[in-house]
């Protein structure tokens, strides 16, 4: 089996959703909502939050249409945060085309994503099962603090739990909402529910760490999205914590809580030592073994081509280059 496989193994039901989004821009909307809807939804994306959940449900059993709908609200939320991400970032390339603030008002930028949240909570209302209600308004209020806590409390900071934490409520909590979800559509079992929520968290932590990897090692056209921003940005990641670690002393890295991330010179020249250092391989260990913590969730679940898929989309996480 090829790594990607799982995806095709999903690939109908995947088309379900894409239509369920795509209907979440049809109605009354303004003109220019309505092409910016399009816009974003026509860009595409990996869509691994949704496989992931309905590789989890159908290996569970999971009512197709529920997992559906929790697909479309998954993915609806994460763009929308996507969208607000952007904007926060300065970013102007995002799945390889233009981004919504390279081109409209902050004003009409954060009001799109509104609508796009709105209309994920819509979705995940049709579940018909208020525990979910909780969990995806859960998951997004640790978002968003999550993400106002690396505005206002991470730039500079080189330190590993401020990463963790933040890593964890940018991105491993919506993964592991979308695990745990697909697994409350198809079962009452504790057990299961911890299990398949382990495994979305460990899948989670893995992938934002591989995504800051990428922001050092990746390549533009592949990725999408800008590269080596994060530090400029003064977003200290694990291949920069592995960095600081070995180099104590240095200038560039002793100055970076004190401001010296506004400096472009400093920055680059600091992300040019961590590329050839070999900080980003340390990274990559890290998340391998947080994909090793993954398949050891999913160990107690009986053999199926979906738990074996399963096992596939955590070993794709690290190996992936896009
Ligand atoms: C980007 O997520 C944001 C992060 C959490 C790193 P993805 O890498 O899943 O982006 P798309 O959806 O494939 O564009
Ligand atoms: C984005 O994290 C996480 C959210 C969307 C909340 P990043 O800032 O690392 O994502 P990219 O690299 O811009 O995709
Ligand atoms: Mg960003
Ligand atoms: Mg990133």
């Amino acid at each position: 089996m090829s790594a990607t496989t799982f995806f095709t193994s999903v690939h109908e039901q995947l088309q379900y959703i894409e239509q369920r989004m795509r209907e979440q821009a049809d109605g009354e909307q303004h003109p220019d909502l309505k092409s910016a809807l399009e816009h974003l939804l026509s860009a595409g994306g990996k869509r691994i939050r949704p496989t992931l959940g309905l590789l989890v449900g159908n290996m569970l059993g999971a009512p197709e249409e529920k997992l559906i709908t929790l697909g479309a609200s998954v993915e609806l939320l994460h763009t929308a945060t996507l969208v607000h991400d952007d904007l926060i970032d300065g970013a102007l390339l995002r799945r390889g085309i233009p981004t919504l603030n390279a081109r409209w008002s902050p004003a009409a930028t954060v009001l799109t994503g509104d609508f796009l949240f709105a209309r994920a909570a819509k979705l995940a209302a049709e579940t018909d099962y208020l525990p979910l209600m909780k969990l995806f308004a859960e998951t997004l209020a640790t978002i968003v603090n999550g993400e106002l806590t690396q505005m206002f409390s991470a730039r500079g900071v080189i330190d590993r739990d401020n990463y963790y934490n933040r890593i964890y409520a940018k991105t491993a909590s919506l993964f592991e909402m979308s695990s745990l979800a697909a697994s409350m559509v198809a079962t009452e079992d504790e057990d299961t529910r911890a299990a398949m929520k382990a495994f979305g968290y460990e899948v989670g932590m893995a992938f934002q760490i591989v995504d800051d990897i990428l922001d050092f090692t990746g390549d533009q056209s592949t990725v999408g999205k800008p590269i080596g921003s994060d530090l400029l940005n003064g977003l200290v990641t694990l291949p920069a914590i592995y960095y600081a670690e070995a180099h104590r002393c240095d200038d560039d890295i002793r100055s970076l809580p004190e401001g010296g991330w506004k400096d472009t010179q400093r920055v680059q020249r600091l992300v040019d030592a961590i590329r050839l250092s070999n900080a980003t391989e340390q990274a990559l260990d890290e998340a391998q073994q947080a994909v090793g913590r993954a398949l050891s969730a999913l160990e107690t679940m009986p053999a199926s081509s979906e738990k074996g898929a399963l096992e596939n989309l955590a070993k794709f996480i690290v190996d992936r280059n896009l």
